[in-house]
């Protein structure tokens, strides 16, 4: 029951992760600013920290001078403290290897199945080793014995056995945030036993699908022929120690959101975004949401746009595309590439079927408040999320609740996480740019009746999903080992 697996959630913890929860900068002025961050992650796991309490291990990206200050530990939010914040500094070199290098250039094509942008020097390898060292050596440094250590995300695969060698009887957990590719395709990495091995220092691995974790155990199979992997029951027995392999979806904050849509004003947020483009409220809009990562699929889907406005003359001037884009990880020239082929993309669709009184893209790299987004997504009529691959995705989750005028089509890619939990959305492959333009014409048609029933399907998804279960099935898969 969910009480049992809110018990199963302890006192305090030990959580690590790459990206902290807060970051603090100095502005011009010298005053220190605190940001919270934005992902699901942190609000996923911020509100058990403030209720729990424990450490939150993670990169010290700030201010550098905080990030050493009292051995790099604040006590967050600051507003109204609850936990420790440690802060990990890492040295400009070891971002370079472990964040830019490793983490990005390796395991985030491999997870994603994108092998041929796999780049592998020696140097990020050594890197990522250390860095994970020093995140070890950092959670040995807080944690009390008896306290959970909980490690998110693919920087950090190294790092549970480096703890489990200083703390044989701890608890370890890890959470995968993105996909777990197939076995014929994690071979290409150079390190993978290396990888798993470190893994399988944890009590219990999450990630968002039962595919993730099937393949996750089909690669430790026929890496470690001696480990007795049990894929009924989700665990792997290795020289005397067992691991619970779950599939754990990450959802998010649903109340949060919801209220957020409720509150914003849509008129004023379509005329900020509509800004340079006819503004009235008869233009129909459809929005996409992501980082400029070439795991998401942006340019097949600027491509559907164009295919359908070229057979559909009559959507023109009547119907725009908000592109929401931020910039990311722009240390790789992959990613630097990619942001300009977008843009490049979306100046010719706009200089082919544009007018002076319409633009068919808007495109932007504003830094949006929740608020700002929420009411976004309740303007526009369509949300399109056509990644490759992607763990979960979250945008999939956070427009159908905050469509709260009971209208909005979700276009998702059948190949997120997301696709695997929801249903009620146009699924779609993401490669197929005439099925994209299909979808995205038969969102803006649907009737009243089958709009409505699809969202609320999605809403209904979506709120089973709802975070704060997240991390009490994280625990509790360990209470039946
Ligand atoms: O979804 C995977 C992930 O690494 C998240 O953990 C993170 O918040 C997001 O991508 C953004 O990436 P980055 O931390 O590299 O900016």
């Amino acid at each position: 029951s969910g009480n049992a697996q809110n018990d199963a959630v302890p006192d305090s913890l030990v959580v690590v992760s790459n990206r902290e929860p807060y970051s603090h900068e100095q502005d011009d002025d010298g005053e220190i600013q605190v940001q919270s961050a934005a992902g699901g992650l942190t609000s996923a796991l911020d509100p058990v920290m403030q209720s729990r309490g424990g450490t939150w291990v993670a990169w010290g990206s700030g201010d550098a001078d905080m990030a050493v200050a009292d051995e790099g530990i604040v006590e967050v939010p600051p507003s109204d403290p609850a936990y420790d914040l440690k802060r990990v500094p890492l040295s400009d070199a070891a971002v370079q290897g472990y964040y830019y290098g490793y983490a990005n250039q390796v395991l985030w094509p491999l997870c994603h199945e994108d092998t041929g942008r796999i780049w592998a020097e020696p140097a990020y390898w050594e890197q990522y080793r250390a860095v994970n060292e020093q995140f070890a050596e950092a959670v040995d440094t807080v944690a009390d014995a008896g306290q959970p250590v909980w490690f998110q995300d693919y920087h950090l695969a190294l790092a549970p056995r480096l703890v489990r060698e200083r703390r044989p009887d701890a608890t370890l957990l890890q959470f995968w945030h993105i996909p777990w590719p197939a076995p014929s395709v994690f071979r290409h990495c150079p390190h993978s036993g290396a990888l798993l091995d470190g893994l399988l220092a944890c009590d219990i691995i999450g990630f968002h699908t039962a595919g993730y974790a099937e393949q996750f155990l089909h690669c430790v199979d026929s890496a470690f022929p001696a480990a007795t992997v049990d894929t009924d029951s989700g665990t792997v027995t290795r020289a005397g120690d067992t691991t619970r392999v779950i599939a754990n979806p990450l959802g998010i904050d649903v109340g949060g959101v919801r209220d957020r849509a409720r509150a914003t004003d849509v008129a004023s947020i379509r005329d900020t975004v509509l800004g340079g483009s006819r503004s009235d409220t008869s233009i129909r809009l459809a929005l996409g949401v992501e980082r400029l990562d070439y795991s998401k699929g942006i340019p097949e889907r600027i491509e559907a746009l164009a295919h359908l406005w070229d057979r559909r003359p009559d959507l023109r001037g009547d119907f725009t595309y908000v592109q929401k884009a931020s910039r990311t990880r722009e240390g790789i020239a992959a990613y630097r590439r990619y942001r300009a082929d977008v843009v490049d993309a979306i100046e010719r669709v706009n200089d082919r079927f544009g007018t002076d009184d319409w633009q068919p893209i808007v495109y932007t790299e504003a830094n949006l408040d929740n608020e700002t987004l929420a009411g976004l997504y309740r303007a526009a009529e369509v949300a399109v999320v056509t990644p490759h691959r992607d763990g979960m995705n979250l945008v999939a989750h956070e427009y159908p609740v905050a469509c709260t005028d009971g209208d909005g089509a979700l276009v998702l890619s059948e190949l997120a996480g997301a696709a695997t939990h929801l249903d009620g959305a146009l699924t779609v492959n993401p490669h197929d740019i005439e099925a994209i333009a299909d979808a995205i014409e038969r969102a803006l048609e649907l009737d009243a009746a089958e709009t409505s029933d699809r969202l609320s399907r999605l809403q209904h998804g979506v709120e089973a999903l709802d975070s704060s279960q997240w991390v009490a099935r994280q625990f509790s898969a360990g209470q039946s080992l």
